[in-house]
């Protein structure tokens, strides 16, 4: 029987890439064996910028059923997919939020010692992807955890080329989601699982 794994994808999406890509990275996560949560971060933009862009109101009334995240969700994962859309090269204020409520978690030593990783998305091949990426990753050497990232492990990622995590080009909205992007979650998501279970068991002998 093996080692079971709890992994939570925990995503913030404005006009629906990311929801898209968080989706699935949960069916390929729970495809390799583990038990999954979705969920979504809180918004925190005023409804009137949000009412400025169709796309954001028809994501989130498309999101409605999705769970919103809590701190209980980080201390169930063994390990923590994030995703957060690329926003002037760094992790949206909203997830950035959901990271900074932690804090009495990270004291505690609860987020430590679990697996994490990142996806993300951006209107340009070059808009700023990686620093995205590592910017979140700065945040999971500060709990402790420990980074399952994609790197070049499998032919695909010569392809879509992001060694640090999922990434996709989303152009002016017109650009959704293909099959590149989708390999690159999997990839991603079963290789969390893998190594995920390995420390698992490691650490329960
Ligand atoms: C405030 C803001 C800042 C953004 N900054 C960048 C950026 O630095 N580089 C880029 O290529 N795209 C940028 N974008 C575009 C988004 O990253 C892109 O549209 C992404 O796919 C949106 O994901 P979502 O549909 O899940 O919200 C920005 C968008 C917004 C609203």
């Amino acid at each position: 029987m093996p080692t079971p794994v709890n992994v939570a994808v925990i995503y913030y999406s404005a006009t629906g890439t990311l929801t898209t890509m968080a989706k699935a990275m949960a069916a390929d996560a729970e495809a390799a064996g583990a038990t999954v949560r979705l969920r979504k971060v809180a918004e925190l933009a005023p409804q009137a910028a949000i009412d400025t862009n169709p796309a954001w109101v028809a994501n989130i009334a498309a999101t409605a059923d999705i769970t919103e995240v809590t701190a209980d969700d980080m201390t169930w994962a063994d390990a923590v997919i994030f995703g957060s859309p690329t926003r002037y090269g760094n992790v949206s204020a909203q997830l950035k939020q959901f990271l900074d409520t932690l804090g009495g978690l990270w004291q505690e030593g609860r987020l430590a010692d679990k697996v994490y990783s990142g996806f993300t998305a951006s209107a340009t091949s070059h808009g700023g992807q990686e620093t995205t990426l590592l910017a979140l990753y700065n945040t999971i050497h500060h709990f402790g955890g420990i980074l399952v990232t994609p790197g070049y492990t499998d032919a695909s990622k010569f392809v879509d080329g992001n060694p640090y995590g999922t990434s996709h080009v989303s152009g002016q909205g017109d650009l959704p989601v293909n099959e590149q992007t989708l390999t690159a979650t999997r990839v991603q998501a079963e290789r969390v699982v893998k190594f995920t279970r390995a420390i698992k068991a490691g650490l329960a002998v």
